[in-house]
């Protein structure tokens, strides 16, 4: 099969905003407790945080963490996170109907991002609490000092403030599963409120006000409307949460998933700019895409979960090839529609849907999602080139005219390279990739590797790493041509260096 993309050096999308790598670490399950965390482990730092995890999220270079909460956030007192640990409650999480023993708070996690590299994305609990808890705890984070909550936070040990830039407002507000859930009026003017007073606080930081929690909301639109009626000119970002899975085992409609990332995000953008042209406003809001992956495997388990106990092994889908590949298309959507997002997080880190495993008191082991987001975050900087891609396409039950290849190319100025991510979703045919590259002088491939050949249902596990990335050949530059041979079922990515 034959397929063709081509690129101009001066047709361009965006720059990719490094927190389009983000993820998420939530109290939930065995993310934080026995995850990152685990004191006793024979890894463990001074603080009980485990030195092997910190080594596989450095790796996987994620550059931006949410915290602390998804569905947990919204039942959460921030202040139970602070001070002597000796002293902190052991409260009921009713989210996961689990029990929360606050032996990681804010210093702890703050402190654990910095040795990971990454920035912390702070949520505020806006389920059972609002204006007053939203603006103490900009006060703690990131008041300098002279202020009862900033001489708190000095007292608790961290002299500096943790200038602490992205806030999210709650936590998909609209689900009936949310502790303290809103209507879109209810949740547009306490949004609102927060925002203003949190701004009033500390005027540079920047905000994200939830969007539905799914695309499949009855109120998906209506509630993004209503919301940004109040929120439009207070906020910086709307949110999007999106998962996907294979739960009829329908390999063409399962890859074609990504067709529907892109539609929402197209739905969404819309939506503000509804917005935008309703309020006459000069901004344009962009999107926080801050909660997707692929979660099925572990539903059916999790149905039969013994309510309060602590850490319980929850969410802990085991994944497998397929679920690489999607996830694959997954980022390449993000980045061909980075310049309205500019904020995705995987969800979540350690354990809980995630890319990284650990067994309490062993090994950590990196999922097979972890290569394609792996490679994406340690790649893919620099500004998406707007492509015309000419592919063969499928039907599937879903979607129509399903391009085989997915990808994107991304013009690195400062390396001087191109780097491209490909994925192929044809289950039997090989592709031969002509990529045109157009105003640029390629020099020559530096580096092409691929995730291919596996089982699709292969996966690795503490002891083997089935599915893992390899060296692949036959990618050839000539004048400004690439030739890119995509093997059947792949992620790839490759560089070309640039005269
Ligand atoms: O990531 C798991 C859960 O999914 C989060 O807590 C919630 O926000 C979403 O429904």
């Amino acid at each position: 099969m034959k397929a063709k993309m081509t690129v101009n050096k001066n047709f361009t999308i965006a720059k990719v905003d490094p927190r389009i790598y983000g993820s998420f670490v939530e109290h939930m399950g065995r993310s934080v407790y026995s995850g990152i965390y685990e004191p006793g482990h024979k890894t463990a730092d001074s603080l009980g945080f485990r030195n092997d995890v910190k080594e596989l999220v450095r790796e996987l270079n994620t550059s931006f963490i949410r915290y602390p909460g998804g569905n947990f956030l919204s039942g959460y007192n921030w202040e139970d996170g602070i001070g002597p640990r000796a002293q902190r409650p052991r409260r009921l999480d009713l989210a996961w109907k689990t029990v929360e023993n606050n032996e990681v708070g804010l210093h702890e996690f703050c402190g654990w991002a910095k040795e990971v590299n990454a920035e912390v994305n702070m949520a505020i609990n806006l389920g059972t609490r609002g204006v007053d808890a939203a603006r103490n705890i900009v006060e703690y984070c990131n008041h300098k000092s002279g202020s009862y909550y900033s001489d708190l936070r000095r007292k608790n040990g961290t002299e500096e403030p943790f200038a602490i830039k992205t806030w999210c407002l709650g936590n998909e507000m609209d689900g009936h599963w949310q502790i303290g859930a809103k209507t879109a009026e209810e949740y547009g003017r306490l949004a609102a409120e927060c925002a203003k007073v949190m701004k009033w606080v500390d005027s540079s930081i920047e905000l994200v006000a939830c969007g539905s929690s799914a695309r499949r909301m009855p109120t998906f639109a209506s509630w993004e409307a209503t919301i940004l009626e109040h929120t439009y000119e207070h906020v910086e970002y709307l949110s999007l949460h999106s998962y996907y899975g294979n739960q009829k085992n329908d390999l063409k409609t399962y890859l074609a998933q990504s067709v529907d990332m892109d539609n929402f995000i197209k739905s969404v953008a819309s939506i503000c700019d509804y917005m935008k042209a309703k309020k006459r406003s000069k901004k344009t809001l962009h999107l926080s895409f801050d909660e997707w992956n692929v979660w099925y495997h572990s539903r059916e388990k999790d149905e039969n979960n013994e309510p309060w106990q602590y850490a319980p092994p929850i969410l802990e889908d085991v994944y497998n090839f397929e679920d690489a590949l999607l996830v694959g298309c997954l980022l390449i959507t993000l980045l061909k529609n980075c310049d309205r997002v500019k904020i995705a997080c995987m969800a979540q880190l350690v354990n809980v849907i995630a890319p990284i495993m650990t067994e309490p008191g062993g090994d950590v082991w990196r999922q097979t999602i972890f290569y394609p987001f792996a490679h994406a975050a340690n790649n893919g900087f620099g500004t998406v080139l707007r492509h015309n891609i000419e592919s063969p396409t499928y039907d599937c039950e879903e979607f129509e005219k399903v391009p085989f290849v997915e990808s994107v190319a991304i013009h690195n100025e400062e390396k001087n390279e191109i780097i491209i991510f490909a994925v192929n979703r044809s289950t039997d045919d090989a592709v031969e990739f002509e990529i045109n590259l157009q105003g640029f002088n390629p020099k020559s491939v530096t580096e092409f590797c691929e995730l291919s050949g596996h089982d699709i249902k292969a996966t690795n596990t503490k002891k083997s790493a089935t599915v893992a990335p390899k060296n692949a050949k036959g990618a050839t530059v000539q004048n400004d041509k690439l030739e890119l041979p995509l093997a059947p079922l792949s992620w790839n990515m490759v560089k070309i260096a640039l005269n």
